[in-house]
């Protein structure tokens, strides 16, 4: 379990867009307590987030028909992070002024973790001085604020006031959730999916990569604890909470290891990085009619072997996708030739298995003569087991 949530709803019309929010808390691996206004109960019913989250939906404090009721004290005791997706302007002037009268704002007071507010109004609303000056208090107090974006609102007018994307809600409050798990604390660096090198303005040499497995070792190193930050390719969907920052070519990305690196405990270098770029990139569009056509190709720079890495830090993976009878050799070879301190070998010519594949099989051999065989499963499900057989290596690298 990744973290224990209490998801707040009140009563505005973003309330069925909360649904999406605790799908992605649940797919991040939370357990998610819902506390619904009985304003939100006219948007929205409790039985969808009870059923979607197998965990109770309670709009009252009391016990009566409709259930046991509110623990808040226990409940406050036991929770992580209180997230209010969406807030209206009436629950964050409650918040902020400690009323506590329904089983939402009670809980607001009983809470002892981190709050993540999402407001969603209309701009007249948000701009109010009551409303920001609520926000001032809330944020003053610790708590996240995820702005409200700038779109089209229900009552058909442009303005700020709707809520924020769901990817950003989920993503503030995993943030906020404390770091345990094995990787507790470390900080993880991974790169993601295929290059674009420019071959003239509309035309690119790039590869087979989706990104996959560089985007499920981003995830499951999150869920293990860590603090990840994702260097995605185009096209590559990125997880939620997971700081993400977009690359294109292999220069691009060079510079965001570079950057990147320094802060970073560990690396999984997982990209597919292009081996060779056009000499020269045409600045218009190449035209057929100028007859047959030679592309002339330089090598790019090797990015995992020229990565800063002073002392020997971070901790440096690298990936291997290598015909399957020369597999381990030429992993081994190219580990050391970077001075990596593991590889992570694939096949490229096992049918379902590696590139645009859901599926990976591994064979992962460390620096410290670690060797260990990963069967073919979902890269999901590998992922996880490539963080947890590296974890102690990694963690040790950060006490040296
Ligand atoms: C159709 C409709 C949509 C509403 N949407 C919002 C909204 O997006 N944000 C908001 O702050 N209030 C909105 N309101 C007003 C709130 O429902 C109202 O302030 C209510 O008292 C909030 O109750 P609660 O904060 O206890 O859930 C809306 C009201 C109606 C009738």
């Amino acid at each position: 379990m990744r973290g224990r949530i209490v998801l707040g709803v009140s009563g505005g019309i973003a309330a069925f867009r909360a649904v999406e929010v605790l799908r992605g808390l649940v797919k991040a691996g939370c357990r998610v307590h819902t506390i619904l206004t009985r304003n939100a109960t006219r948007f929205v019913t409790p039985r969808t987030f009870a059923v979607l989250s197998g965990e109770r939906a309670d709009v009252s404090l009391w016990e009566d028909e409709a259930g046991p009721g509110v623990d808040h004290v226990a409940l406050g005791r036991e929770a992580d992070v209180f997230l209010v997706a969406p807030a209206t302007a009436n629950v964050l002037a409650k918040m902020a002024a400690g009323v506590a009268d329904d089983a939402l704002t009670t809980y607001a007071l009983a809470h002892r973790g981190r709050v993540v507010v999402a407001p969603a109004m209309n701009t007249a609303m948000w701009n109010h001085p009551a409303t920001q000056q609520a926000v001032a208090v809330l944020r003053a107090r610790g708590a996240t604020v995820v702005e409200p974006g700038c779109g089209f609102l229900a009552e058909g007018e442009v303005g700020v006031g709707r809520l924020a994307a769901v990817d950003e809600v989920v993503g503030a409050a995993l943030a906020a959730l404390p770091l345990r798990g094995p990787l507790g604390g470390v900080r993880v660096l991974v790169s993601a999916g295929p290059t674009r090198e420019p071959v003239d303005a509309v035309r690119v040499i790039t590869n087979r990569s989706s990104g996959r497995m560089g985007v499920a070792l981003a995830a499951a190193a999150r869920d293990l604890g860590a603090e990840v930050r994702l260097l995605a390719g185009p096209g590559v969907s990125v997880p939620p909470g997971v700081t993400t920052e977009r690359f294109e070519t292999a220069a691009d990305l060079g510079r965001l290891l570079a950057a990147h690196a320094p802060a970073a405990d560990a690396v999984w270098h997982a990209a597919a990085v292009a081996d060779f770029r056009p000499t020269h990139v045409e600045e218009g569009k190449l035209d057929r009619r100028g007859g047959a056509l030679q592309l002339a190709l330089q090598p790019v720079p090797d990015l995992a072997a020229t990565l800063p890495r002073p002392g020997g830090r971070p901790y440096l993976v690298i990936f291997a996708a290598e015909r399957a009878r020369e597999l381990e050799a030429r992993a081994g070879a190219k580990m050391a030739r970077k001075g990596a301190d593991a590889v992570v070998a694939n096949p490229i010519d096992e049918p379902g298995l590696g590139m645009e594949a859901a599926r990976n099989r591994a064979v992962v051999l460390t620096r410290l003569g670690v060797r260990r065989d990963f069967a073919a499963q979902d890269k999901e499900a590998l992922a996880r087991e490539l963080l947890l057989a590296l974890a102690g290596e990694i963690v040790a690298s950060c006490r040296r």
